[in-house]
């Protein structure tokens, strides 16, 4: 486990929209965008972004730290801040570049939808 917490990126999709949600209302990833930024420590870094391709499952975020794997989770809603959190800190500590299984939120153990490598760690196409 790093001493120092890992600096985590933040992708939240601000454009998501939940089934049912009224058309008119803010969109449930702005509110989801909006109360990460009340909730994260300094060194997390949040990023809006506008579609992951991942719209039948939304909300939408993607996570990721220097030499960790990206993560991205779906069905989440504007409620789920407490939940990202725990997974950016589970991130943040990581030894081995991977987000622990142990200590999960239910959310993140059901609803991945894709995890990358570091692409420091990809060899190169071409060789
Ligand atoms: S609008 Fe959020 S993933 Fe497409």
């Amino acid at each position: 486990m790093p001493e120092t917490p890992l600096p985590v990126r933040l992708l939240v999709c601000v454009t998501c929209r939940r089934e049912g949600d009224d058309p008119e209302a803010p969109r449930q990833g702005a509110r989801l965008r909006d109360a990460l930024a009340g909730m994260l420590p300094d060194d997390v870094e949040l990023q809006p972004v506008e579609c992951l391709g991942n719209c039948k499952r939304s909300c939408t975020v993607a996570l990721s730290a220097p030499g960790t794997w990206t993560y991205v989770f779906g069905d989440l809603t504007a409620e789920s801040g407490p939940d990202i959190l725990t997974g950016i800190g589970l991130l943040a500590h990581s030894s081995d570049g991977l987000m622990p299984w142990r200590g999960r939120p239910e959310v993140f153990k059901r609803s991945m939808i894709a995890r990358i490598p570091p692409l420091s760690t990809l060899k190169d196409a071409a060789e």
